[in-house]
């Protein structure tokens, strides 16, 4: 099967007498005891197994596991590390993951917040309790992309696991456990739940090991999984999953070549830019290079606020991958990141009509400088 065939068909499944086209949700917290069945949703839910189902396949994974949200995913891997255990983790992650690491695990597990760019320095990073090397490409917010087979290596030859948060890539663009991971993981609240109306997070296993079944009892006894319906609605949202992308990508391609060109900005992050240092990369890494960037303008961050309040069809919040553009001066989120600079300003790019976009950007410089 094609990717666009497992996106509509991966996660259907019918499990009713009517044979309804579309899987009905099921919201029982319980089954009746029978054999071959589901015994009570917090193990087992039709709903989340479809979602599974169908971002194992598309991941080329053994198997998947849902959760409550992108942290939550995180969170059972660093879970069902042994107590003690030394984690290399990117320099930029994701800054929610970063704090749930620094104050959460504080005192429980060591981690050390490395350039994953510069390999000699993962290489120095690893001692003997080093078990877990995280990598999240392209990164959140900067765009950094690591190279996943040559970390993946790295990661071999040391007997590390290795898991990459794909959450910018999707499965569409980007197919990690191919390129040597161990462990996919997916923020679904963003490009897989597609129209921001969803809390999720998802990790897939490339092998069913002793790993695999560790994650596997924090989903299930420590609980933070999805409700039916958001499972349910996931798995609708992945059926369009594969065209919304292309429609994100194209429209960022064009947005981040109109800010490069534009006198007002100093810089454009955007890994398809040839300028970008992941470039080659991110070319031999994915198969196209998704809709998240930033860039700075050449002024301050009230500026930054003054263009960003001009916008009409981009809106001033943050998150990412919903159809609708999103933009925001970073540092309201990660305040106190010295790695980001005030007037770093991120868009998440929607798939509106470009050329709108792009006058309504058009129209907001002119009037902001
Ligand atoms: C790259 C990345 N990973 C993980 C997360 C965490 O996901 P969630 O907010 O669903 O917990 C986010 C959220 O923004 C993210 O951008």
């Amino acid at each position: 099967m094609k990717i666009e065939t497992i996106a509509v068909h991966g996660g259907n499944v019918v499990t009713d007498q009517l044979k309804p086209v579309i899987q009905p949700i099921t919201l029982s917290t319980t089954f009746k005891h029978q054999e071959d069945s589901m015994l009570y949703t917090r193990l087992e839910n039709p709903n989340r197994k479809s979602l599974e189902a169908v971002m194992s396949t598309l991941e080329g994974g053994a198997d998947a596991a849902a959760f409550s949200s992108g942290n939550a995913a995180g969170n059972a891997v660093f879970q069902a590390l042994p107590a003690g255990s030394h984690i290399i983790a990117p320099d930029d992650m994701y800054h929610g993951m970063k704090m749930l690491l620094q104050t959460v695990y504080a005192g429980k597990i060591e981690v050390d917040f490395i350039d994953l760019t510069q390999s000699e320095k993962v290489l120095q990073a690893i001692k003997p309790k080093t078990k877990l090397l995280w990598i999240e490409t392209p990164s959140n917010p900067l765009l950094k992309i690591s190279d996943i087979r040559s970390l993946a290596s790295i990661g071999k030859e040391n007997n590390l696991i290795i898991a990459c948060d794909s959450t910018f890539a999707t499965p569409i663009f980007q197919q990690a456990l191919a390129l040597g991971a161990d462990l996919v993981m997916h923020s679904s609240t963003k490009y897989i739940s597609g129209h921001s109306d969803i809390l999720g997070g998802i990790l897939v296993s490339k092998e069913k090991n002793v790993f695999w079944e560790s994650i596997k009892n924090v989903q299930k006894l420590a609980g933070a999984v999805p409700s039916p319906m958001d499972c349910y609605l996931l798995t609708r949202s992945i059926k369009t999953l594969p065209y919304r992308m292309r429609a994100h990508s194209a429209n960022a391609k064009k947005i981040a070549v109109f800010l490069d060109g534009k006198q007002e900005v100093e810089k454009v992050f955007y890994p398809g830019l040839p300028s970008h240092k992941g470039f080659e990369t991110a070319r031999n890494q994915m198969s196209d290079f998704g809709a998240m960037l930033s860039f700075l303008i050449k002024g301050n961050a009230d500026e930054a606020d003054s263009l960003i309040g001009k916008l009409k069809y981009f809106s001033d919040a943050t998150s990412l991958g919903g159809v609708e553009s999103l933009i925001e001066r970073r540092s309201k989120v990660q305040a106190n990141d010295s790695s980001i600079p005030d007037q770093l300003i991120r868009m998440s790019v929607g798939i509106e009509n470009c050329d709108d976009l792009i006058a309504d950007l058009d129209q907001a410089f002119k009037a902001t400088f």
